[in-house]
């Protein structure tokens, strides 16, 4: 957060959890903290509590997935954070795409619809915080050592080719598939740039992360 706030004037940190995000700000120096601001218990995905609702529920009707997957696609036009020269996404795609799977249960017909509607609702909003100027940085792990168990142990010189064969076979998080949130991204004719990616041990699970930066100033019809 120092580092952060010796290059910004204004940092703008969104998150569901208040305790955590009050440990981001403790302790900071008086000028990081002035620069600070701190918009807690907000809801990114809009619809957690209709899927907190639904625990109880032992199947989940039609009717109420399709008014779900509307309101998720709907993002950026329930939650306004306004408008930022950059917009950082860290580690919270995959939660939200967890808080689906723990509601509905990954065998719904219609799971996978909605894990999609929030994925594209955070991509737009994501694109509505940046404007035609700013630059995203989207950051997301999207394969763990559950299903992908070499992850732990792979030599760092063979890790990118891992996890690209684990991409190439369908081995990622619901909606999380790195190529396809590249390509989602680019959707409005802006570039992105890939990072390669890295590993994240988080207790007994190791997560591979990846990050797709948005270059700006630059579109692909500039390119042609
Ligand atoms: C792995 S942590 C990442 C925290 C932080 N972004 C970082 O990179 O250090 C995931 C965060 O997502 C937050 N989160 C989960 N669901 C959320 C939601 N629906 N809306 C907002 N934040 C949420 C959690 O509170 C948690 O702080």
């Amino acid at each position: 957060m120092e580092i952060l706030a010796s290059h910004f004037d204004e940092i703008c940190l969104v998150d569901l959890d208040t305790a955590a995000l009050q440990q981001c700000v403790d302790g900071l120096s008086a000028t990081a903290a002035s620069r600070t601001t701190l918009r807690a218990g907000v809801d990114l995905s809009c619809i957690l509590s209709q899927l907190d609702l639904l625990h109880a529920e032992p199947s989940v009707p039609q009717q109420t997935m399709d008014a779900l997957v509307s309101m998720a696609r709907d993002l950026p036009s329930q939650i306004d954070l306004g408008q930022w020269d950059v917009v950082v996404s860290t580690c919270l795609l995959s939660q939200l795409v967890d808080s689906v799977f723990i509601a509905v249960g990954a065998g719904h017909p219609r799971s996978a619809d909605l894990v999609v509607a929030i994925r594209d609702g955070h991509l737009a909003q994501l694109a509505a915080l940046a404007g035609d100027c700013g630059k995203i940085l989207l950051i997301t792990d999207f394969v763990s050592s559950d299903t992908l168990p070499e992850l732990r142990h792979v030599s760092a010189d063979q890790l990118q080719s891992l996890v690209h064969q684990a991409v190439a076979n369908r081995n990622f998080f619901t909606g999380l598939n790195p190529a396809v949130l590249l390509h989602r991204l680019q959707k409005d004719s802006v570039l992105v740039k890939p990072y390669p990616a890295w590993r994240w041990n988080l207790g007994p699970r190791c997560f591979a992360v990846c990050a797709l930066e948005t270059v700006s100033g630059l579109t692909l019809r500039d390119k042609k």
